[in-house]
């Protein structure tokens, strides 16, 4: 397949497509399809980690094209947030997920105020997660029982721009301190020898010492969930270029060299690199992701020696592979169907495996975005 010419043919089918779909999901809030239809996280789902993603693809979308509509739904979907912001209980690691891709958006494009003070309000409430003994921004909530005080995850390596945006904003170094803490840690506990990341790391929350390890939305103990993965891969990259910390993109590499070398033949990915050799289940999260990092690992070894040159060939290469086995086998071009990418898939042990999921969309375009010089960078 021509390298260029398909993702300017896949950007083509996105724009042609999601217009359609946006004009008639305006109102909405998705996260995954029903027979081809969104549902809505509005309204009482609103504190959903993902519901920042549909935001995140308007925004894309009106970066590139400049049609109104576009940034009419971001705000309605930015709007709908604050309602989470005044809810304690339902904010959680996951504000990067949620107020990047909407209010930050925003504020970088229009420099709304309104959107700067959200942005704000999220990077306090996620500052306010740290465990300063343990050095790690806590994961999710519990009963109010402290049952995971201790618990910090591999996805939230993403959520960590939002405190590199809240200290160039403000130039207060302890959201600096705080994302890079919460880094060192993750680097520390949870990337293995091989470059596999852990899922969850627990720690003591009271002396912050190491605890245990969980496989969480993989497969097992000790397994390799694919997205966890592509989040620490994508992760650690962003840290790396928020920070210029070499550490950190040697860390990225180290995951990325891992996760190259367990690419099934067909480029398309598993739900956790070491589940079962009988069982197909795919995520085509991992993927889209995965290849979103490994692009921008190419990007930042591309403006080095020739010997990065070289080395930035291997993942500019291995994220044309992913992406052009999810273009050819896993996208919905049908403009009756809402949702772009199909197999997609939340955790190993869910009772459901392989339908959409937003953020896969949202991964697929922002990589597409990527590769045709269109995207607003969002992280
Ligand atoms: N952040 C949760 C997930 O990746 O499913």
């Amino acid at each position: 397949m021509d390298r260029q010419n398909w993702a300017q043919e896949a950007a083509a089918k996105i724009k042609h497509k999601m217009y359609i779909v946006a004009g008639r999901n305006r109102h909405n809030i998705p996260y995954t399809t029903k027979d081809g239809k969104f549902d809505d996280w509005s309204g009482d789902r609103i504190t959903w980690w993902t519901n920042g993603f549909w935001g995140g693809i308007m925004w894309q979308l009106y970066h590139a094209t400049g049609k109104e509509l576009y940034r009419e739904i971001a705000l309605e979907n930015e709007e709908k947030l604050d309602a989470n912001l005044m809810l304690a209980g339902g904010m959680d690691h996951d504000s990067g997920f949620r107020w990047l891709p909407t209010a930050v958006a925003d504020y970088r494009i229009t420099g709304s105020k309104d959107s700067f003070n959200r942005g704000m309000l999220a990077a306090n409430d996620m500052a306010g997660r740290f465990n300063p003994m343990g050095r790690f921004i806590r994961a999710w909530n519990d009963n109010g029982d402290g049952s995971k005080a201790g618990w910090a995850i591999i996805d939230c390596m993403m959520n960590l721009p939002l405190l590199y945006w809240a200290y160039n904003e403000t130039k207060d170094p302890r959201y600096l301190q705080i994302a890079v803490m919460h880094a060192d840690t993750a680097r520390k506990y949870f990337i293995r020898e091989d470059g596999s990341s852990n899922h969850i790391v627990a720690f003591d929350p009271v002396t912050g010492e190491y605890a245990d390890t969980f496989g969480g939305q993989g497969y097992a103990k000790g397994s390799s969930w694919t997205r966890g993965q592509a989040w620490a891969l994508y992760g650690f990259t962003l840290s790396y270029l928020h920070t210029g910390n070499e550490s950190y993109l040697n860390t990225a590499k180290s995951v990325a060299n891992y996760f190259i070398s367990n690419i099934p033949e067909n480029g398309l990915i598993p739900v956790d690199f070491r589940q079962p050799a009988d069982c197909t289940l795919e995520d085509s999260t991992a993927s889209a992701i995965a290849a979103c990092g490994l692009l921008e690992i190419a990007k930042a070894l591309e403006q080095r020696d020739e010997l990065s040159l070289t080395e930035s060939r291997i993942y500019r290469n291995t994220a044309q592979k992913l992406l052009t086995s999810l273009y050819e086998n896993r996208c919905c071009w049908d403009d009756n169907c809402d949702h772009i990418l199909e197999k997609c898939t939340a955790a190993f042990h869910d009772k459901e495996h392989e339908f959409s999921i937003i953020y896969g969309d949202y991964f697929f375009i922002e990589a597409v975005w990527k590769l045709t010089g269109q995207e607003l960078f969002i992280w």
